[in-house]
């Protein structure tokens, strides 16, 4: 029996192998990324039935815009598609839903998507599932030490107060974002053991 109790309050999962799954199914990519999408809806569901607070996926990263335009239009359309298919089981399971990363460049109709799930989801109190879009551990933590540069240079922190706490608040995860704990556990799919640019400064003690 799973203990409640003792479950990690983050998981955060690599979401890799879908082209290496289709190439051995001898079915195009996008149908791997399909089937990565089905196993990433499970997840969120038993994520949620066991009392996980928080989970995030490495959806698309700032290295994956170099594939091809195909794929790359081919992976939001499935985010469009999943919003279509599954904002209103998100609302009525209470979870809430945040994106890492900067998600206005994406293509308008994944962008819009994502406001009206982060609009329609942001009072609930269930899960919190980060979806990590566009999103780079240096990329983050670049835009953090530029963020408190800034305060700096405008006069409203004094050096002396570059923290650790001051530049985790300033993270996608930090407190004036998605405000999530850094992960327990990093689960990455494919058997693979890298990193891969993800959660970098979180995943310290992962
Ligand atoms: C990595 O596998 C996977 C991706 C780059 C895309 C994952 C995206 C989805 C499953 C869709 C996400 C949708 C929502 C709703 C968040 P890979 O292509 O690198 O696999 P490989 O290493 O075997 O080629």
């Amino acid at each position: 029996m799973l203990n409640k109790e003792r479950m990690p309050e983050h998981v955060a999962v690599i979401m890799d192998g879908n082209g290496r799954w289709a190439k051995e199914k001898g079915v195009p990519r996008l149908v791997g990324h399909n089937a990565g999408m089905q196993a990433m809806k499970k997840i969120v569901d038993h994520s949620d039935k066991l009392g996980i607070k928080h989970l995030t996926v490495y959806a698309f990263s700032t290295e994956n815009w170099k594939r091809s335009m195909e794929e790359v239009s081919g992976i939001f359309k499935l985010l469009v598609k999943w919003v279509a298919s599954d904002l209103k089981g998100l609302i009525d399971n209470n979870v809430r839903v945040k994106v890492l990363g900067d998600y206005t460049v994406l293509p308008e109709d994944a962008v819009k998507s994502l406001e009206k799930t982060l609009e329609a989801t942001k009072d609930n109190t269930g899960l919190q599932f980060n979806i990590a879009l566009n999103y780079g551990g240096r990329d983050e933590i670049t835009r953090a030490v530029k963020s408190l540069a800034k305060k700096v240079k405008d006069g409203a922190l004094e050096p002396e107060d570059i923290t650790e706490d001051a530049i985790d608040a300033e993270l996608f995860t930090g407190v004036y974002n998605a405000d999530a704990p850094d992960p327990e556990l990093i689960i990455r799919t494919s058997g693979e053991l890298r990193l891969s640019n993800f959660l970098l400064w979180q995943s310290a003690y992962s």
